[in-house]
């Protein structure tokens, strides 16, 4: 297939193109740049042992989707980029819900004017909302707690329509749980722009020297250790999480399909914090601060929708997570060149 990776540059999106060259598909990646690096495509070309074709706009703008569209045939297109800070979100709304909302407009407009009906959607755990009961299932009712999180909730329920109106799509929902990992060559990897919010990035820069401490957002949380739980899955995981749903879409019966992506276990910041601290050999400093205002106490998936329909399961161990993100961390302490 020839398969077009919005946000290919970024963090998800870069081990999902490896894994797709890997797997025989074509591939073309669209990316503003407005959050990944150029350098990104060195080590992509590196790893697949071929030059990537990469586009360089903005999916907002109608007329270079178009015209990629008009001049390109894709057999199906994984939709991951978006605005993804939480905390960004809650300061600058109308730039979310614009930004994500948009992209998409442009991005399906091109592909029902073309033809392309097959769709693979980069969602997240966080449409399940701050009140739903673990593990969380694919049919819990959806809210959000920020503009990030309503961004995601908004952009399903419009697939759901066009595939309602349409029933020739084949669209995929994956609802994300906590990514973190590298790819095992340590050549690509996550490279936050600005302080990382999420605790593995901050973790290993505290490894690398390049933060103080870890601050643990709440020791008071009702966990077995009072700490927040959640279901890290290896970014690798995950990239092959996309594979085999890219693959289910050309026999799925309905136009669209939600699937966790997730491990299914939960693992708390001090877990983490201390299967890290294995990975680089030496303790961190870290100490226990308030809550963080928005987090709730533990988000774990089911994860038997997708390891039924789909055939994939998550494989890699927490410990793995921290190795192979140490592994990236470390030799490259300041991200991509
Ligand atoms: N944490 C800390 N210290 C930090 C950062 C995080 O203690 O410096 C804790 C949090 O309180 C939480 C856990 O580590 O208990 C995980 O926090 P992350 O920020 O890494 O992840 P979240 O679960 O808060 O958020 C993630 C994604 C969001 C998504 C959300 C729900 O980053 O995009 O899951 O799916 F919306």
């Amino acid at each position: 297939m020839h398969v077009l990776v919005s946000g290919g540059a970024g963090y998800i999106g870069s081990h999902t193109v490896v894994q797709l060259v890997a797997a025989g598909h074509a591939v073309t990646v669209v990316d503003s740049f407005a959050n990944a690096k150029p350098s990104v495509i060195a080590r992509l070309n590196i790893l697949t042992g071929e030059p990537i074709d990469v586009r360089s706009f903005d999916l907002t703008d109608r007329d270079k989707t178009e015209h990629l569209f008009a001049h390109e045939h894709f057999d199906a297109v994984i939709h991951f980029a978006g605005f993804k800070a939480v905390g960004e979100s809650v300061e600058k709304p109308l730039e979310y819900y614009e930004n994500n909302l948009e992209s998409t407009f442009s991005l399906v407009r091109a592909m029902r004017r073309h033809g392309v009906r097959r769709l693979v959607f980069s969602s997240s755990a966080t449409v399940y909302g701050a009140d739903a009961e673990v593990p969380m299932k694919e049919d819990a009712p959806t809210s959000a707690t920020n503009p990030y999180g309503w961004t995601k909730v908004m952009v399903e329920q419009v697939l759901r329509d066009v595939g309602a109106a349409d029933p020739t799509w084949r669209i995929a929902l994956l609802r994300y749980f906590n990514p973190v990992g590298a790819h095992s060559s340590g050549l690509v990897g996550e490279d936050p722009s600005d302080i990382p919010n999420n605790l593995m990035p901050f973790l290993a820069q505290v490894a690398v020297g390049r933060r103080e401490k870890l601050s643990i957002y709440g020791g008071d949380y009702p966990t077995p250790d009072g700490t927040g739980v959640r279901d890290y899955i290896h970014v690798e995981d995950l990239a092959a999480g996309h594979i085999a749903a890219l693959e289910k879409l050309a026999s799925a019966d309905e136009p669209v399909s939600t699937w966790n992506l997730g491990t299914g276990r939960g693992t708390s910041v001090l877990e983490m914090l201390h299967a890290f601290e294995r990975a680089v050999g030496h303790d961190l400093p870290h100490e226990i601060v308030d809550r963080r205002p928005g987090d709730i106490a533990q988000s774990y998936a089911d994860p038997t929708k997708a390891e039924t329909e789909l055939g994939w399961k998550a494989t890699r161990t927490i410990d793995d997570m921290c190795v192979d993100t140490w592994r990236w961390q470390s030799t490259n302490p300041d991200g991509y060149p």
